[in-house]
């Protein structure tokens, strides 16, 4: 036991001369700043002399340094410098995690450490903890973000319509033609229809899904109303198109005015009657 206690020594001086960075005065805490009253982004930890207690430096803010001006990243973020720069550069604090994170708070995060932050703004006002409740966004019912429109052609003609809708977990599309005569309700396409095919393609966004009823070619059977209908495990959405016969080409413009008009005509009757 005893030619290692120099050794020991030697390692008690050297770690306590490494606790603290050159440059550091004697620590008089009273002389600390305090910390913002609505907490630190990142969280609090020792600055580089062991003496105050800081604000650990958050995602996107500088980091590194030398001596009693360096500063660390908070938990959970790690100190990213160019290749060129040497080891006394300053980098910028990146989340390790890079994807996006659902909260018990039912938000989505782009990554763990805005979701910490979150939380520690959270503890800081005295609500709730955020806690990581999965891996990815937070389920959402579907929204329809394009609704399929008026579509005018004539007989003969191809035509199309199309309907995009974003949820988490993905929507599933489905379209159903809108029967007007009573008691026959609606027809899930395409049904029999030989001149009528159902298209789905994921995209184009993450989570979004776009679907397309073509008709080739159109007769007076496919005119009507179509419902583009969107559902997931949290709830479902929909939105109806319409697909309009004409009598002739010309006829393609001019029932896009008169639509027009027909429309500005009803809000003024609304309005006037
Ligand atoms: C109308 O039909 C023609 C011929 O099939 C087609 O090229 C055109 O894209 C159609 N127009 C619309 C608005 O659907």
């Amino acid at each position: 036991m005893q030619p290692l206690l120099p050794l020991l020594w030697a390692v008690a001086v050297l770690s306590v001369r490494v606790s603290s960075a050159p440059g550091c005065g004697p620590c008089d805490a009273a002389q600390c700043a305090p910390l913002p009253a609505d907490g630190c982004p990142a969280g609090s930890m020792p600055d580089a002399c062991g003496c105050c207690t800081v604000c650990a430096a958050a995602g996107g803010e500088l980091c590194g340094g030398r001596r009693a001006a360096a500063r660390r990243c908070g938990a959970g973020l790690e100190c990213v410098k160019g290749d060129d720069e040497k080891k006394s550069k300053m980098g910028i604090c990146v989340c390790k995690s890079n994807y996006e994170v659902c909260g018990s708070d039912g938000v989505t995060y782009r990554n763990g450490c805005a979701l910490k932050s979150a939380g520690l703004a959270a503890e800081a006002q005295g609500k709730e903890p955020v806690t990581l409740l999965n891996k990815g966004r937070c389920a959402s019912a579907p929204i329809i973000v394009t609704a399929p429109g008026q579509v005018y052609n004539v007989s003969g003609s191809q035509v199309y319509l199309s309907c995009e809708a974003v949820g988490v977990p993905t929507p599933v599309l489905t379209w159903k033609k809108v029967s007007l005569m009573k008691g026959q309700g609606m027809e899930l396409l395409p049904g029999d229809r030989d001149n009528l095919a159902i298209q789905t393609r994921g995209g184009p966004e993450k989570h979004e899904v776009t679907g397309w009823v073509l008709i080739s070619p159109l007769t007076s059977e496919e005119a009507g109303s179509y419902e583009c209908h969107a559902s997931n495990s949290k709830g479902e959405a929909s939105a109806v198109g319409q697909i309009h016969l004409v009598e002739s080409i010309q006829d393609v413009n001019s029932q896009l005015v008169s639509c027009g008009l027909m429309v500005f005509l009803d809000v003024y009757n609304f309005l006037f009657d």
